[in-house]
């Protein structure tokens, strides 16, 4: 189930020592999730348990950036790429993302 979210111009900024982490499965279901990426989502342990990593995709973000991403972990590879996020409450924030295959 997805949550309807109806995004706002909040935005969220991260602390110079912020560093989020989050991990998939092969189907992009959340398996972990650190403090921070809970902090900024506003969603709680028990929401995200289980749900798509798209629970906090932003309109905003065209849909071949995330194509691309699929695309080259398919491949094993890494990828790097910005990517603007949205929270429970609407609000959005950017991060520099490095995505790995393990
Ligand atoms: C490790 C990992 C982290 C991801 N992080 C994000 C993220 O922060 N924001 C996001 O919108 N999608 C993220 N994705 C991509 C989503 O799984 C999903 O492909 C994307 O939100 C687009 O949704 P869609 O595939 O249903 O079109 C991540 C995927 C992986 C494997």
């Amino acid at each position: 189930m997805k949550y309807k979210v109806q995004p706002t111009d909040k935005e969220r900024v991260m602390r110079e020592t912020d560093f989020i982490v989050s991990k998939t499965d092969t189907r992009g279901i959340i398996t972990y999730a650190n403090r921070i990426f809970i902090e900024f989502l506003a969603y709680s342990e028990e929401e995200l348990s289980g749900k798509q990593h798209n629970i906090i995709r932003h309109p905003d973000m065209a849909r071949g950036v995330f194509k691309l991403l699929w695309d080259t972990l398919a491949q094993k590879k890494e990828i790097f790429a910005y990517v603007k996020n949205m929270s429970k409450d609407g609000g959005f924030y950017w991060v520099f993302t490095n995505v790995t295959p393990s």
